[in-house]
Protein backbone atom coordinates (compact mmCIF):
# COMPACT_ATOMS: atom_id res chain seq x y z
CA UNK A 1 0.00 0.00 0.00
CA UNK A 2 1.40 3.38 -0.77
CA UNK A 3 2.72 5.21 2.34
CA UNK A 4 4.03 9.00 3.02
CA UNK A 5 7.76 9.42 4.28
CA UNK A 6 9.72 12.42 5.52
CA UNK A 7 13.18 12.28 5.19
CA UNK A 8 15.35 14.78 7.15
CA UNK A 9 19.10 15.42 5.06
CA UNK A 10 17.66 13.83 2.36
CA UNK A 11 20.80 15.50 0.37
CA UNK A 12 23.45 14.06 2.07
CA UNK A 13 24.97 10.94 1.38
CA UNK A 14 23.19 8.24 2.65
CA UNK A 15 19.92 10.09 2.66
CA UNK A 16 20.04 10.85 -1.13
CA UNK A 17 21.00 6.77 -1.26
CA UNK A 18 18.31 6.09 0.75
CA UNK A 19 15.71 8.14 -1.49
CA UNK A 20 17.14 6.44 -3.93
CA UNK A 21 16.54 2.88 -2.89
CA UNK A 22 12.94 4.29 -2.07
CA UNK A 23 12.06 5.24 -5.34
CA UNK A 24 13.51 1.85 -6.89
CA UNK A 25 12.09 -0.50 -3.89
CA UNK A 26 8.58 1.76 -2.92
CA UNK A 27 8.27 3.83 -6.06
CA UNK A 28 4.33 4.19 -5.38
CA UNK A 29 5.14 5.89 -2.12
CA UNK A 30 4.72 9.22 -1.37
CA UNK A 31 8.98 10.93 0.00
CA UNK A 32 9.53 14.58 1.21
CA UNK A 33 13.04 15.52 1.99
CA UNK A 34 13.58 17.82 4.31
CA UNK A 35 17.11 19.59 4.11
CA UNK A 36 19.01 22.71 4.71
CA UNK A 37 21.79 22.06 2.44
CA UNK A 38 24.69 22.59 4.55
CA UNK A 39 27.70 22.01 2.85
CA UNK A 40 27.26 18.59 2.72
CA UNK A 41 23.72 18.57 0.88
CA UNK A 42 24.15 18.54 -2.54
CA UNK A 43 20.66 18.64 -4.48
CA UNK A 44 23.01 16.83 -7.70
CA UNK A 45 22.52 13.21 -5.55
CA UNK A 46 19.10 13.71 -6.42
CA UNK A 47 19.13 15.00 -9.75
CA UNK A 48 17.79 11.20 -11.45
CA UNK A 49 14.62 11.96 -8.55
CA UNK A 50 13.53 15.27 -8.88
CA UNK A 51 11.05 14.07 -11.76
CA UNK A 52 9.64 10.90 -9.90
CA UNK A 53 5.79 11.86 -9.38
CA UNK A 54 5.75 11.46 -5.40
CA UNK A 55 9.21 13.41 -4.57
CA UNK A 56 9.08 16.85 -3.31
CA UNK A 57 12.51 18.66 -2.21
CA UNK A 58 11.63 21.28 1.21
CA UNK A 59 14.37 23.45 1.87
CA UNK A 60 14.21 24.13 5.67
CA UNK A 61 16.17 23.23 8.71
CA UNK A 62 15.06 21.40 11.36
CA UNK A 63 16.28 23.60 13.95
CA UNK A 64 13.55 25.64 12.74
CA UNK A 65 9.95 24.73 13.87
CA UNK A 66 7.96 26.55 10.71
CA UNK A 67 10.50 24.59 8.60
CA UNK A 68 9.69 21.35 9.58
CA UNK A 69 5.78 22.13 9.56
CA UNK A 70 6.08 22.83 6.20
CA UNK A 71 7.55 19.30 5.16
CA UNK A 72 4.42 18.05 7.22
CA UNK A 73 2.11 20.24 5.54
CA UNK A 74 3.63 19.21 2.13
CA UNK A 75 3.58 15.27 3.23
CA UNK A 76 -0.02 15.34 4.73
CA UNK A 77 -0.67 11.98 6.76
CA UNK A 78 2.81 10.59 7.66
CA UNK A 79 3.73 7.23 8.33
CA UNK A 80 7.47 7.75 8.41
CA UNK A 81 9.78 9.70 9.27
CA UNK A 82 13.47 8.74 8.83
CA UNK A 83 15.83 11.39 10.55
CA UNK A 84 19.37 11.34 8.51
CA UNK A 85 19.89 15.51 9.03
CA UNK A 86 22.97 15.99 11.21
CA UNK A 87 26.74 17.59 11.63
CA UNK A 88 28.67 13.95 10.34
CA UNK A 89 32.02 15.07 10.15
CA UNK A 90 34.14 14.19 13.18
CA UNK A 91 37.04 16.35 12.21
CA UNK A 92 35.21 19.75 12.13
CA UNK A 93 33.50 18.87 15.62
CA UNK A 94 37.03 19.15 16.80
CA UNK A 95 37.60 22.32 15.36
CA UNK A 96 34.06 23.50 16.35
CA UNK A 97 31.56 21.87 18.17
CA UNK A 98 28.34 24.10 18.33
CA UNK A 99 26.95 23.03 14.80
CA UNK A 100 26.79 19.63 15.71
CA UNK A 101 24.72 20.60 19.05
CA UNK A 102 22.73 23.12 17.56
CA UNK A 103 21.87 20.60 14.48
CA UNK A 104 22.16 17.51 15.79
CA UNK A 105 20.69 18.38 19.52
CA UNK A 106 18.17 21.09 19.31
CA UNK A 107 17.59 19.92 15.65
CA UNK A 108 16.16 16.51 17.01
CA UNK A 109 14.24 18.10 19.83
CA UNK A 110 12.64 20.36 17.38
CA UNK A 111 11.67 17.31 15.03
CA UNK A 112 10.56 15.42 17.61
CA UNK A 113 8.40 18.23 19.29
CA UNK A 114 7.17 19.16 15.98
CA UNK A 115 6.08 15.10 15.13
CA UNK A 116 4.62 14.47 18.08
CA UNK A 117 1.98 17.74 17.47
CA UNK A 118 1.54 16.53 14.42
CA UNK A 119 1.60 12.92 14.76
CA UNK A 120 3.16 10.05 12.31
CA UNK A 121 3.34 6.17 12.52
CA UNK A 122 7.00 5.53 13.07
CA UNK A 123 10.00 7.71 13.40
CA UNK A 124 13.57 6.33 12.76
CA UNK A 125 16.48 8.11 13.92
CA UNK A 126 19.00 7.31 12.60
CA UNK A 127 22.52 7.37 15.41
CA UNK A 128 26.34 5.94 14.72
CA UNK A 129 28.01 2.60 16.34
CA UNK A 130 30.21 5.69 17.80
CA UNK A 131 27.93 6.82 20.68
CA UNK A 132 29.36 3.48 22.24
CA UNK A 133 32.98 4.75 22.72
CA UNK A 134 35.98 2.76 21.15
CA UNK A 135 36.75 -1.17 21.78
CA UNK A 136 39.95 -2.99 22.29
CA UNK A 137 40.96 -5.78 20.46
CA UNK A 138 38.43 -7.67 21.10
CA UNK A 139 34.79 -7.81 21.26
CA UNK A 140 31.53 -5.80 19.88
CA UNK A 141 28.75 -3.12 20.05
CA UNK A 142 25.54 -4.37 21.21
CA UNK A 143 22.94 -2.71 21.45
CA UNK A 144 23.40 -2.50 25.47
CA UNK A 145 26.83 -1.42 25.43
CA UNK A 146 27.18 1.49 28.01
CA UNK A 147 26.93 5.47 25.90
CA UNK A 148 30.62 6.64 26.26
CA UNK A 149 31.10 8.84 23.35
CA UNK A 150 34.27 10.31 22.66
CA UNK A 151 34.24 13.40 20.20
CA UNK A 152 32.12 16.61 20.19
CA UNK A 153 30.28 14.56 17.13
CA UNK A 154 29.16 11.49 19.09
CA UNK A 155 28.63 13.42 22.36
CA UNK A 156 26.03 15.40 20.05
CA UNK A 157 24.75 12.06 18.38
CA UNK A 158 24.31 10.34 21.84
CA UNK A 159 22.03 13.58 23.37
CA UNK A 160 20.03 13.00 20.60
CA UNK A 161 19.41 9.07 20.96
CA UNK A 162 18.73 10.40 24.66
CA UNK A 163 16.15 12.47 23.55
CA UNK A 164 14.61 10.28 21.66
CA UNK A 165 14.71 7.37 24.34
CA UNK A 166 12.86 9.85 26.33
CA UNK A 167 10.12 10.77 24.13
CA UNK A 168 9.62 7.12 23.60
CA UNK A 169 9.54 6.90 27.42
CA UNK A 170 7.57 9.96 28.21
CA UNK A 171 5.11 10.31 25.76
CA UNK A 172 4.68 7.30 24.40
CA UNK A 173 6.47 8.48 20.99
CA UNK A 174 6.66 5.67 18.25
CA UNK A 175 10.53 5.70 17.55
CA UNK A 176 13.20 3.41 16.90
CA UNK A 177 16.72 4.33 16.88
CA UNK A 178 19.45 2.75 14.83
CA UNK A 179 22.95 2.86 15.24
CA UNK A 180 25.50 2.07 11.96
CA UNK A 181 29.20 1.51 11.52
CA UNK A 182 31.00 3.25 8.90
CA UNK A 183 29.45 3.90 5.07
CA UNK A 184 31.09 3.60 1.93
CA UNK A 185 29.71 4.15 -1.04
CA UNK A 186 27.95 6.63 -4.14
CA UNK A 187 27.84 10.08 -3.27
CA UNK A 188 29.68 10.44 -0.19
CA UNK A 189 31.43 14.10 0.06
CA UNK A 190 35.19 13.89 -0.13
CA UNK A 191 35.97 14.53 3.42
CA UNK A 192 35.30 11.24 4.60
CA UNK A 193 38.35 8.16 4.40
CA UNK A 194 36.97 6.19 1.18
CA UNK A 195 36.40 9.07 -1.23
CA UNK A 196 39.12 11.37 -0.16
CA UNK A 197 41.94 8.94 -0.66
CA UNK A 198 40.54 7.52 -4.05
CA UNK A 199 40.07 11.55 -5.03
CA UNK A 200 43.43 11.99 -4.01
CA UNK A 201 45.54 8.71 -5.51
CA UNK A 202 43.39 9.92 -8.38
CA UNK A 203 45.20 12.81 -8.48
CA UNK A 204 48.51 11.78 -7.33
CA UNK A 205 48.54 13.69 -4.63
CA UNK A 206 49.24 12.13 -0.81
CA UNK A 207 47.48 9.94 1.06
CA UNK A 208 47.21 11.56 5.16
CA UNK A 209 46.82 8.82 7.22
CA UNK A 210 46.37 9.61 10.89
CA UNK A 211 48.55 8.27 13.22
CA UNK A 212 50.13 4.58 12.83
CA UNK A 213 46.85 3.78 10.55
CA UNK A 214 45.96 0.91 12.37
CA UNK A 215 42.42 2.15 13.86
CA UNK A 216 39.76 -0.15 12.90
CA UNK A 217 36.48 0.36 11.28
CA UNK A 218 33.97 -1.70 10.49
CA UNK A 219 32.35 -0.70 6.87
CA UNK A 220 29.12 -0.95 5.40
CA UNK A 221 28.19 -0.63 1.67
CA UNK A 222 25.33 2.29 1.67
CA UNK A 223 22.77 0.45 0.01
CA UNK A 224 22.81 -2.15 2.85
CA UNK A 225 22.25 0.23 5.48
CA UNK A 226 19.57 2.27 3.23
CA UNK A 227 17.88 -1.01 2.85
CA UNK A 228 18.13 -2.01 6.92
CA UNK A 229 16.35 1.28 7.68
CA UNK A 230 13.61 0.67 5.29
CA UNK A 231 13.07 -2.68 7.21
CA UNK A 232 13.36 -0.85 10.88
CA UNK A 233 10.47 1.86 9.29
CA UNK A 234 8.39 -1.04 8.35
CA UNK A 235 8.54 -3.67 10.84
CA UNK A 236 10.83 -2.27 13.60
CA UNK A 237 9.27 -2.28 17.40
CA UNK A 238 8.21 1.06 18.72
CA UNK A 239 11.02 1.75 21.54
CA UNK A 240 14.00 -0.21 20.34
CA UNK A 241 17.71 0.39 19.02
CA UNK A 242 19.22 -1.56 16.15
CA UNK A 243 22.49 -2.12 15.34
CA UNK A 244 23.30 -2.35 11.45
CA UNK A 245 26.71 -3.73 10.82
CA UNK A 246 28.39 -5.86 8.23
CA UNK A 247 31.32 -7.54 9.90
CA UNK A 248 33.83 -6.01 7.55
CA UNK A 249 36.40 -4.60 9.81
CA UNK A 250 39.78 -3.64 8.55
CA UNK A 251 42.44 -1.31 9.60
CA UNK A 252 42.93 2.15 7.69
CA UNK A 253 46.26 1.13 6.23
CA UNK A 254 44.83 -2.34 4.31
CA UNK A 255 41.72 0.26 3.32
CA UNK A 256 44.23 2.78 1.91
CA UNK A 257 46.63 0.34 0.45
CA UNK A 258 43.11 -2.18 -1.20
CA UNK A 259 42.48 1.13 -3.02
CA UNK A 260 45.54 2.22 -3.92
CA UNK A 261 46.30 -1.45 -5.87
CA UNK A 262 42.50 -1.38 -7.54
CA UNK A 263 43.61 2.30 -8.48
CA UNK A 264 47.28 1.10 -9.70
CA UNK A 265 48.83 3.75 -7.57
CA UNK A 266 51.89 3.36 -5.66
CA UNK A 267 51.93 2.81 -1.45
CA UNK A 268 54.58 5.86 -2.10
CA UNK A 269 51.37 8.00 -2.09
CA UNK A 270 50.51 7.22 1.50
CA UNK A 271 51.53 9.86 4.43
CA UNK A 272 51.55 9.46 7.64
CA UNK A 273 50.22 12.73 9.64
CA UNK A 274 49.55 13.70 13.26
CA UNK A 275 46.91 11.91 14.49
CA UNK A 276 43.24 12.78 15.36
CA UNK A 277 42.55 13.89 18.88
CA UNK A 278 40.84 11.46 20.70
CA UNK A 279 40.89 8.95 17.92
CA UNK A 280 38.61 5.75 18.49
CA UNK A 281 40.57 2.83 18.08
CA UNK A 282 38.19 0.44 16.99
CA UNK A 283 34.39 -0.18 16.08
CA UNK A 284 32.82 -3.62 15.37
CA UNK A 285 29.39 -3.81 15.33
CA UNK A 286 27.21 -7.14 16.65
CA UNK A 287 24.10 -6.79 13.90
CA UNK A 288 22.76 -10.11 15.87
CA UNK A 289 19.32 -8.44 16.80
CA UNK A 290 18.63 -6.99 13.22
CA UNK A 291 19.06 -10.36 11.62
CA UNK A 292 17.13 -12.16 14.29
CA UNK A 293 14.01 -10.15 14.41
CA UNK A 294 13.90 -8.20 11.39
CA UNK A 295 15.38 -10.80 9.17
CA UNK A 296 17.73 -8.44 6.95
CA UNK A 297 21.49 -8.97 6.31
CA UNK A 298 23.48 -6.92 4.07
CA UNK A 299 23.53 -8.34 0.23
CA UNK A 300 27.30 -7.05 -0.56
CA UNK A 301 30.44 -8.01 0.79
CA UNK A 302 33.31 -5.69 0.79
CA UNK A 303 34.88 -7.16 -2.14
CA UNK A 304 31.90 -6.71 -4.20
CA UNK A 305 31.04 -3.53 -3.38
CA UNK A 306 34.45 -1.48 -2.81
CA UNK A 307 34.96 -2.09 -6.38
CA UNK A 308 31.43 -0.98 -7.56
CA UNK A 309 32.46 2.44 -4.98
CA UNK A 310 35.60 2.68 -6.61
CA UNK A 311 34.19 2.43 -10.45
CA UNK A 312 31.25 4.97 -9.21
CA UNK A 313 33.97 7.70 -8.27
CA UNK A 314 36.03 6.56 -11.67
CA UNK A 315 33.01 7.51 -13.67
CA UNK A 316 31.89 10.79 -11.40
CA UNK A 317 34.89 12.78 -12.37
CA UNK A 318 32.86 15.74 -12.96
CA UNK A 319 30.15 15.19 -9.42
CA UNK A 320 33.95 14.86 -7.81
CA UNK A 321 35.26 18.50 -9.09
CA UNK A 322 32.37 20.41 -8.61
CA UNK A 323 31.77 19.09 -5.26
CA UNK A 324 35.73 19.83 -4.17
CA UNK A 325 35.33 22.92 -5.87
CA UNK A 326 32.22 24.21 -4.25
CA UNK A 327 30.39 24.49 -7.56
CA UNK A 328 27.86 21.61 -6.77
CA UNK A 329 25.86 24.82 -4.30
CA UNK A 330 24.90 26.63 -7.80
CA UNK A 331 22.97 23.76 -8.44
CA UNK A 332 20.41 24.74 -6.08
CA UNK A 333 19.48 28.37 -7.49
CA UNK A 334 20.08 27.41 -11.12
CA UNK A 335 17.60 24.43 -10.43
CA UNK A 336 14.72 25.49 -7.94
CA UNK A 337 16.12 29.85 -7.97
CA UNK A 338 12.63 30.79 -6.04
CA UNK A 339 10.84 27.82 -6.13
CA UNK A 340 11.58 26.20 -2.45
P1 LIG B 1 26.09 14.01 5.44
O1 LIG B 1 26.95 14.98 6.18
O2 LIG B 1 26.55 13.49 4.13
O3 LIG B 1 24.64 14.65 5.20
C1 LIG B 1 23.95 15.34 6.19
C2 LIG B 1 22.74 16.00 5.53
O4 LIG B 1 21.98 16.67 6.56
C3 LIG B 1 23.12 17.07 4.49
O5 LIG B 1 22.29 16.95 3.35
C4 LIG B 1 22.85 18.39 5.21
O6 LIG B 1 22.49 19.45 4.33
C5 LIG B 1 21.70 18.00 6.14
N1 LIG B 1 21.61 18.84 7.34
C6 LIG B 1 22.59 19.11 8.24
N2 LIG B 1 22.13 19.94 9.20
C7 LIG B 1 20.82 20.18 8.92
C8 LIG B 1 19.80 20.94 9.54
N3 LIG B 1 20.04 21.65 10.64
N4 LIG B 1 18.56 20.92 9.00
C9 LIG B 1 18.29 20.21 7.86
N5 LIG B 1 19.24 19.50 7.21
C10 LIG B 1 20.49 19.48 7.74
O7 LIG B 1 25.81 12.82 6.47
P2 LIG B 1 25.72 11.24 6.21
O8 LIG B 1 27.07 10.68 6.22
O9 LIG B 1 24.80 11.00 5.10
O10 LIG B 1 25.01 10.80 7.59
C11 LIG B 1 23.60 10.83 7.70
C12 LIG B 1 23.22 10.40 9.12
O11 LIG B 1 23.71 9.08 9.36
C13 LIG B 1 23.80 11.28 10.21
O12 LIG B 1 22.82 11.44 11.21
C14 LIG B 1 24.99 10.48 10.74
O13 LIG B 1 25.21 10.77 12.09
C15 LIG B 1 24.51 9.06 10.54
N6 LIG B 1 25.55 8.05 10.30
C16 LIG B 1 26.48 8.22 9.31
C17 LIG B 1 27.41 7.22 9.06
C18 LIG B 1 28.45 7.33 7.97
O14 LIG B 1 29.32 6.47 7.85
N7 LIG B 1 28.40 8.35 7.11
C19 LIG B 1 27.40 6.05 9.83
C20 LIG B 1 26.44 5.92 10.85
C21 LIG B 1 25.52 6.92 11.06
O1 LIG C 1 31.23 4.86 12.70
C1 LIG C 1 30.23 5.63 12.08
C2 LIG C 1 30.78 7.01 11.76
O2 LIG C 1 31.68 6.83 10.66
C3 LIG C 1 29.71 8.02 11.43
O3 LIG C 1 28.90 8.22 12.57
C4 LIG C 1 30.32 9.35 10.97
O4 LIG C 1 29.29 10.24 10.55
C5 LIG C 1 31.24 9.07 9.80
O5 LIG C 1 31.88 10.26 9.40
C6 LIG C 1 32.29 8.02 10.19
O6 LIG C 1 33.19 8.55 11.19
P1 LIG C 1 34.77 8.25 11.14
O7 LIG C 1 35.47 9.28 11.92
O8 LIG C 1 35.05 6.81 11.47
O9 LIG C 1 35.01 8.45 9.55
P2 LIG C 1 36.19 9.14 8.71
O10 LIG C 1 35.95 8.74 7.30
O11 LIG C 1 36.34 10.57 9.05
O12 LIG C 1 37.47 8.36 9.23
C7 LIG C 1 37.60 6.95 9.12
C8 LIG C 1 38.94 6.54 9.71
O13 LIG C 1 39.97 7.03 8.85
C9 LIG C 1 39.22 7.13 11.07
O14 LIG C 1 39.96 6.19 11.83
C10 LIG C 1 40.07 8.36 10.77
C11 LIG C 1 40.85 7.93 9.56
N1 LIG C 1 41.24 8.99 8.60
C12 LIG C 1 40.24 9.79 8.12
C13 LIG C 1 40.52 10.81 7.23
C14 LIG C 1 39.43 11.71 6.70
C15 LIG C 1 42.54 9.14 8.19
O15 LIG C 1 43.45 8.38 8.61
N2 LIG C 1 42.85 10.14 7.30
C16 LIG C 1 41.88 11.00 6.81
O16 LIG C 1 42.22 11.90 6.01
Amino acid sequence: MSKTIIVTGGAGFIGSNFIHTLVAERPDWRIVNLDALTYAGNLENLAAVETHPGYTFVHGDIRRAEDVARAFDAAGQVDYLVHFAAESHVDRSIESGLPFVTSNVVGTQVLLDVSRERGLGKFVHVSTDEVYGSLGETGYFTEDTPLSPNSPYSASKTASDLLVRAAVHTHGFPACITRCSNNYGPWQFPEKLIPLMIANARADKALPIYGDGLYVRDWLYVVDHCEAILRVAEAGEAGEVYNIGGNNEYPNLTIVKTLLQALGKPESLITFVKDRPGHDRRYAIDASKIRAELGWEPRFTFEQALPLTIRWYESQDEWTQRVMSGAYRDYYDRQYGDRV
